[in-house]
């Protein structure tokens, strides 16, 4: 079972496994992670799964497809970086064992 680390701005880790097969918003939503609301039940439609992807799992993730509502949504979310996704587009394998995610500020 894969495990996900949440690590939240002030740097408070949370450690979660969660099935292959969901999302990562899944995982954080599960498992009550400060800064997830995930709002539109992991439709691509909110922006409140937005996570910063750590830097060494920017390759497994992949980013953003341009122009899809992904990218879309992520140019109006807070604090917008490279390494933004959602949450709810990230979907995990086992290959993802390990993934690291920060949460945005903006989102607590
Ligand atoms: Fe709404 Fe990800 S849960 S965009």
């Amino acid at each position: 079972m894969p495990s996900i680390t949440f690590i939240e701005h002030d740097g408070t880790k949370h450690v979660v496994e969660i099935d292959a097969g969901t999302t990562a918003r899944d995982a954080a939503i599960d498992n009550d992670i400060p800064g997830i609301d995930g709002d539109c039940g992991g439709n691509c439609a909110c922006a409140t799964c937005h996570v910063f992807v750590a830097d060494e799992w920017i390759d497994a993730t992949g980013k953003a497809e341009p122009e899809s509502n992904e990218a879309e949504l992520l140019q109006f979310a807070d604090d917008y970086k490279d390494n933004s996704r959602l949450a709810c587009q990230i979907p995990v394998t086992d290959d993802l064992d390990g993934l690291v995610l920060h949460t945005p500020m903006g989102q607590h």
